[in-house]
C-alpha cells in the first residue's frame, strides 16, 4: 500500500490529539482510503514538554523548517498557532508544492486570500475543516455538500469556550471569571483567551464560513464583533424569566433593508449576489429554538439553503479529539489528492466575486434586550421611554423587580424592530440620564422567524 508522509508543526493540544488519533484509527483509514499516512517529522518549541507523545527517535524536531523541508515529507500539517511564524510555515510548506492542512482561523482570517493565492500558483491546497467549530464537518458542507443552494442564512454557536462559559453561567448561576480558568485548563481556550472572550475567534470563523458561502473574501474588518465579556448572571437570569437562552451567535443573513417611507438613493445593483450582514455578538434566542439547548463546549450552526430549507451541523467545538476528527479528514482528502494527482479536484477557496457585499451593521434592524440600573423613583420610566419614543424605537415589554425608594433597581426593556444606527443613538442619550447609574447592557433578541 502506498504511504504518504505527514509533517506536523506543533504537538499540543490538537497536534496531540492528531498524532495520538493516528495511532488508534490509522489502520482503519488506511483500509477505508487504500493509502498509510505515517507521521514523519513533528516540530514543538519545548521536546521535553512531549515525552508523553512517545515519538520515535529523530522525529521531534524544534525546527519547523526541517518538517516543511524535509523531501520526504508529503503534507504539512500547520498547528502551531498564530499569525506570524505560522504564516512563514504555510507560506513556506505551499511554495514547495507541497499541501497544507491547518486548524488555524486567525491565520486564515489575517491572510486568507494570499494563502490560497499561493496554493493556487503552486498547484497545492489547503485544507482547513478543523479552523470552524471543531470535529463538525462545515467546511465541507458549504463547499462541497450544499454546492447547490444559495445560502440564506446562516447561524451557528462556533465559540465552545464562550458556550461552556454561559452554559455554565446559566446552569450553575457562577460568574464569568470563575469559569474561563476552567475552559482554558481544559483545551477549549485559545493561548490568549480575549480572542474567544471578546468574540475575535468566532469572527475568525464567522467569516470564513460566510467567505465560503457567499463566493467573496469577507474582510474581518467588516465584521462586527461584540464578546461576552458584559453579560452578567443577572442578564442571564432575565433572559431566562422571558423565555430565552444567552448564546454568542455567528450569524450570516442576507439582508433587507428597513421598510421606510422615504424614497433611498438607487444603490448599484449586485451581479453576484444580495447584501449581507456577517456579525459575532452575544444574543437572546427562543428557548424552543434548537440553538438554545447546545451547551457546554458544543458547537452547532444552522444553515438554511434556497433549495435544501433548514440544515442543522451539532458536535463538539474545541478539544484535542474532535478537532484532531477534523484534522484527520483533511489528511484523507489530501492524501487522495496526493494518491490520484487529483489536487484541484475540490479548490479550497471557491471566489466568484471580488466585491464585498457586506452591510454595515448601522443599516441592520435588530430587536433589543435593554437591563439599566436605575434610580427607584417616579417618573423614571417616563424620560427613558420619551427618548426612545422620540427615535421612533418602540417599547415591547418592561420588567422591573420590586425595589426600594432612592436605591438602584435594574430595569429590562425589551425593544421592537430598531436599526441599530437609531439604537445606538438613543443609548447614549438615556446613559447620559442622571438617573442611570451604570453603564447599560444591550443584548440583540434573534427571534429565529
Ligand atoms: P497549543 O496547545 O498551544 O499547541 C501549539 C503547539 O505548537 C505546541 O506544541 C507548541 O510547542 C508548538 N509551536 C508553537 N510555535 C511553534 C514554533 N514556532 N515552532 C515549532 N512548534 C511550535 O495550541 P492548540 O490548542 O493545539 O492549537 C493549535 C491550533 O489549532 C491553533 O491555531 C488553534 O486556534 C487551533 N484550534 C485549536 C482548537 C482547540 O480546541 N484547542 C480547536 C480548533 C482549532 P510547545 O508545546 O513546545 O510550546
Ligand atoms: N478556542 C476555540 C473555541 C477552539 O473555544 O471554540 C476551537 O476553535
Amino acid at each position: 500500500m502506498e504511504t504518504v508522509n505527514l509533517g506536523l508543526i506543533g504537538g499540543g493540544t490538537v497536534g496531540g490529539g492528531v498524532i495520538r488519533a493516528l495511532r488508534r484509527n490509522g489502520a482503519l483509514m488506511a483500509s477505508r482510503l487504500g493509502v498509510n499516512l505515517a507521521i514523519r517529522r513533528v516540530a514543538v518549541r519545548t521536546p521535553r514538554k512531549h515525552q508523553d507523545l512517545d515519538l520515535p527517535e529523530g522525529v521531534l524536531t524544534t525546527d519547523w523548517r526541517q518538517v516543511v523541508e524535509d523531501p520526504q515529507v508529503q503534507i504539512v500539517v500547520e498547528l502551531a498557532g498564530g499569525t506570524t511564524a505560522a504564516r512563514d510555515m504555510v507560506l513556506a510548506a505551499l511554495r514547495l508544492g507541497k499541501p497544507v492542512v491547518t486548524a488555524n482561523k486567525a491565520l486564515l482570517s489575517a491572510h486568507g486570500p494570499e494563502l490560497f493565492r499561493t496554493a493556487a500558483q503552486h498547484g497545492a491546497n489547503l485544507y482547513y475543516e478543523a479552523s470552524v467549530a471543531g470535529g463538525i464537518p462545515i467546511i465541507k458542507v458549504l463547499r462541497e455538500s450544499l454546492v447547490g443552494n444559495r445560502v440564506v442564512s446562516l447561524a451557528g454557536i462556533v465559540n465552545g469556550t464562550c458556550n461552556y462559559i454561559l452554559t455554565r453561567m446559566k446552569l450553575e448561576g457562577i460568574e464569568f471569571n470563575e469559569v474561563l480558568a476552567e475552559a482554558q485548563r481544559l483545551g477549549y481556550a485559545e493561548a490568549e483567551p480575549s480572542l474567544d472572550v471578546d468574540g475575535h475567534d468566532a469572527a475568525h470563523k464567522t467569516g470564513i464560513l460566510a467567505s465560503l458561502a457567499h463566493g467573496f473574501w469577507v474582510d474581518p474588518k467588516s465584521i462586527h464583533t461584540e464578546g461576552i465579556r458584559q453579560i452578567s448572571r443577572l442578564d442571564i437570569q432575565f433572559a431566562t424569566r422571558l423565555g430565552y437562552t444567552i448564546k454568542l451567535l455567528g450569524v450570516i443573513k442576507t439582508f433587507e433593508a428597513a421598510p421606510s417611507g422615504k424614497k433611498k438613493p438607487a444603490r448599484k445593483k449586485a451581479v453576484d449576489g444580495p447584501r449581507i450582514q456577517v456579525a459575532v455578538y452575544p444574543a437572546l434566542i427562543p428557548n424552543t429554538h434548537v440553538l438554545a439547548s447546545v451547551n457546554h463546549a458544543f458547537n452547532a450552526i444552522s444553515v438554511r439553503g434556497d433549495i435544501v430549507g433548514d440544515t442543522l451541523f451539532y458536535g463538539r467545538g474545541a478539544g484535542a479529539d474532535a478537532t484532531a476528527s477534523s484534522v484527520l479528514s483533511d489528511l484523507a482528502d489530501a492524501a487522495l489528492d496526493l494518491k490520484h494527482r487529483s489536487v484541484e479536484r475540490v479548490p479550497c477557496f471557491v471566489a466568484h466575486s471580488s466585491d464585498s457585499r457586506v452591510v454595515p451593521m448601522e443599516e441592520v434592524v435588530s430587536r433589543y434586550y435593554l437591563r439599566l440600573e436605575v434610580i427607584d423613583q417616579p417618573g423614571v420610566f417616563a424620560r427613558i421611554s420619551a427618548l426612545l419614543a422620540r427615535a421612533k424605537i418602540g417599547i415591547s415589554s418592561i420588567i422591573q423587580p420590586e425595589g426600594h425608594a432612592g436605591e438602584t433597581v435594574p430595569v429590562i426593556l425589551m425593544i421592537h424592530d430598531a436599526s441599530n444606527a437609531a439604537m445606538q443613538k438613543a443609548l447614549k442619550q438615556i446613559a447620559r440620564l442622571n438617573v442611570v447609574r451604570a453603564e447599560p447592557v444591550l443584548i440583540r433578541v434573534e427571534p429565529f422567524e
